[in-house]
Formats: C-alpha cells, structure tokens, sequence
C-alpha cells in the first residue's frame, strides 16, 4: 500500500517535470534549434513534437555516469571489427573460482571502477597526466568466460589477453614495446595472473620480470592441498610456481613485497627462490624504510635499461585495516601511503602491465577503502607508464 502510494507520487511528480519541460522548451531554445518532428497521436491526427537540440556540455560530474575505469571510454576490444587502437587496455577477470577462503573476487572488476569514479587529472608525485599524454586509454570491459570449470575459464583469460597484446599497431602508434599496448587487468582472485603472464611472455617473446605485492608468497606446489582433481592443480595460492615452471618470469630479478603470512613449512621459502623469486618482507620497512625497501626492489630488477617490468598487486598486501575488503587478509601490512610512495619510486622501469587482485567489495567498509584504494594503485601506475614512454618519446 505504501509502495502504491510511493509510484503514484513518483509517477505523477515526473509527469509534472515532463509537462514542465515542455513549457519551458521556448524559454531556453531560439525557434530555429527546435526540430520539429511529425508524429501521430494515439487518435491517428498528426501532432507536433518539438525537439530541442540539445546544448553539449563538456563537464561530467565525477559521481555521474556508466563505471568504466576512471572514465575511459569503453571499447569492445574482442569484436572481429573493431579496429580502433589503443596504448593501455583495461580489461577485467571476475575469476574467483580459485580461492582457498573468502570467495567474493569475482565482484572485483565491477567494484574497482566504482571506486575508481574520482580517479582524473594531473599527478602530482610523478608530475604527469596520464589521461593528457600521448597514451590512448581503454576499457575494454570484462573478458567473458565461463566461471564452472578452472581450466576453460583461465584458457578463455589467456586468449582474451593475447588477442589484445596482438593488436597490429597503427602508423601513428608507439614504437615502444613494438607497438605491443599496456595491459591493466582488474581481477579476480590472484590465479588469474598465470593466464595473463602467459600473454605477457608469448607477446613480448621473453620472460617478464614480476614485481608481486602481496603478504601471501603464491609459490605452493600444487601438491600442498593434496587435491586429485584435475581442476585443483591450479589456484589463487600457486600462480608464480606454474609461472616460474613454465619459464614466464626471470629468474633472479623476478620479487616478492610485502611477505609476512605464515607459510605452509619452512620449505616453502627454499622452493621459492629455486624459482627463481627474491623476497622483500613487510617487516623490512622497519630497518630498511620506504627509500630502502624502493632501493633494493631496484637492486633486484637490475637496469631499467634491460628489463620488461610487471606489477601484479594482491590488495591484501595493505593492511586489513585500510583494506578489508579481501578474501585472506593478513594483519601487519604496508599503510596506502606507504605502498603508494614505494610504488611510484619504480617509475623509470618499462612497466609493460599490472594488475589488481583479490578485491572482494562485498567486504569493504561502506566507505569503499579496498576499491578507491585498488583506483588509486591503478592511477598511480598508468602515470609510470605514460611518464615512461613520456621520456622515451
Ligand atoms: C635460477 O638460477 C639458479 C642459479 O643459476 C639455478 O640454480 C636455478 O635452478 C634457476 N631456477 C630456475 C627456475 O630456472
């Protein structure tokens, strides 16, 4: 009954906007901007509609408008035809089959272009607008997948990601990368990242080296749950063992950040360095600081002459109290300001690609931490790679 009276109340207050506007329209609008278009009523008589030509205005409230990320157009980069081009894509990979606690990762892509609603405009730190530079910016939406079987739907990523690192390059396009454009992948859960790393080594044609922030180190042998199904072998805790066997990452000059969760057996750290990873702890910014833990992240990549730079940022390397919303949060991590400042001190690496993952909004505060947090990585990001190519241009 309330809700009956609610609608009419609706119902009847727009149709007093509606009959407003129309006596209005001769207000605002010279004769001339006024089509006047022919239409027939219910009665079958011919009535005038008058339609004003509407005025463009080239301010769009932040808060307003479809979530794409940061408001970059949306392009539907996997159609045969669409043969517009781009330096950056955004993609999303709602994957959130592969956890091993909170499920939730699936609504991260949507959740992080919520959040990413206020991203715009010049940074500051890094003294470069990445929406003003010479980088065209994509969201090509999410890859469509099926989310039932692990290994489909991870061979589905892995195709999707090529098709975009495969894009044939325009004449007035970037020489850097051969042309290959930038990717920006919104996950999911971390398992995502192998899919995407086998696109990043086929494209690029050599092993990437990985920065990975994260409190987990995601270099489980895939025996540790002792799982039999085929399916299981691969998970949001082992994406950098099957990266390292398979030969997508280098060796020596590939590192984890952020490292403090307790680990499986002690074994766990002598596997991960046969792998080729070097670890940086959460705890080292106590001896090390934020400048000493940058400078030892640069000691490990080695020259910026010489290495392809990925960023793959679990959200759960920030602490859970500015970051809640994920799915194995780990108490004693990195504060925003903290891994913002650490991350923009990398800015002279050719950073070829990143992601964010492990965002499960249905976690967050109301206050959105974990999703403007996740934007804000992203932003601060794609300003090291427009500044990048900046300097290379
Ligand atoms: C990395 O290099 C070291 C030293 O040469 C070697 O022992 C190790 O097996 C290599 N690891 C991988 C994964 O190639």
């Amino acid at each position: 009954m309330i809700a009956f009276i609610f609608n009419s109340l609706v119902l009847s207050g727009s149709l007093a906007v509606v009959a407003a506007h129309a006596g209005h329209d001769h207000l605002h609008h010279s004769n001339d901007a006024i089509g006047q278009i022919p239409l027939s009523g219910p009665n079958e008589m011919p009535v005038i509609f008058n339609r004003p030509i509407l005025e463009k205005d080239g301010y769009i409230p932040s808060f307003a408008g479809i979530s794409t990320f940061a408001h970059l157009p949306y392009l539907q980069c996997w159609e045969e035809d669409a043969n517009e081009d781009y330096d950056i894509a955004v993609i999303g990979a709602p994957y959130d089959i592969g956890v091993t606690f909170r499920t939730g990762a699936r609504f991260g892509p949507s959740g992080i272009r919520e959040g990413s609603k206020r991203i715009k405009g010049y940074n500051n730190e890094l003294h470069v607008n990445p929406f003003k530079s010479w980088a065209k910016a994509v969201d090509c939406g999410d890859i469509p997948f099926e989310p039932f079987d692990s290994e489909q739907a991870m061979a589905q990523i892995e195709s999707h990601a090529k098709y975009i690192l495969s894009r044939p390059a325009r004449p007035t396009h970037s020489k850097l990368n051969n042309g290959i454009p930038r990717l920006i992948t919104l996950g999911g859960d971390h398992t995502i990242l192998l899919p995407v790393l086998r696109a990043m080594r086929e494209a690029h044609g050599r092993p990437i080296s990985v920065i990975h922030f994260d409190s987990h180190l995601d270099t489980w042998a895939p025996e540790i749950y002792n799982v039999k199904a085929k399916g299981s072998k691969y998970n949001h805790g082992n994406p950098l063992y099957h990266a390292s066997k398979e030969g997508l990452t280098t060796n020596g000059t590939s590192l984890h950040v952020g490292i403090r969760s307790s680990l499986y057996d002690k074994d766990d750290i002598a596997r991960d360095e046969a792998l080729g990873y070097r670890m940086i702890k959460a705890n080292d910014i106590f001896t090390l600081g934020v400048d000493g833990i940058s400078e030892r992240i640069k000691e490990i990549l080695g020259s910026p002459d010489d290495a392809l730079v990925y960023l793959s940022i679990d959200i759960d390397v920030i602490d859970p109290s500015m970051a809640p919303a994920t799915g194995t949060p780990e108490t004693g991590g990195f504060l925003t300001r903290e891994m913002r400042y650490i991350l923009r001190s990398l800015y002279g690496y050719n950073i070829v690609g990143m992601d964010v993952v492990e965002v499960a909004p249905a976690y967050d505060t109301q206050a959105q931490l974990t999703t403007f947090l996740a934007a804000d990585l992203i932003y601060e990001t794609m300003s090291m790679m427009v500044k990048y190519g900046e300097q290379k241009h």
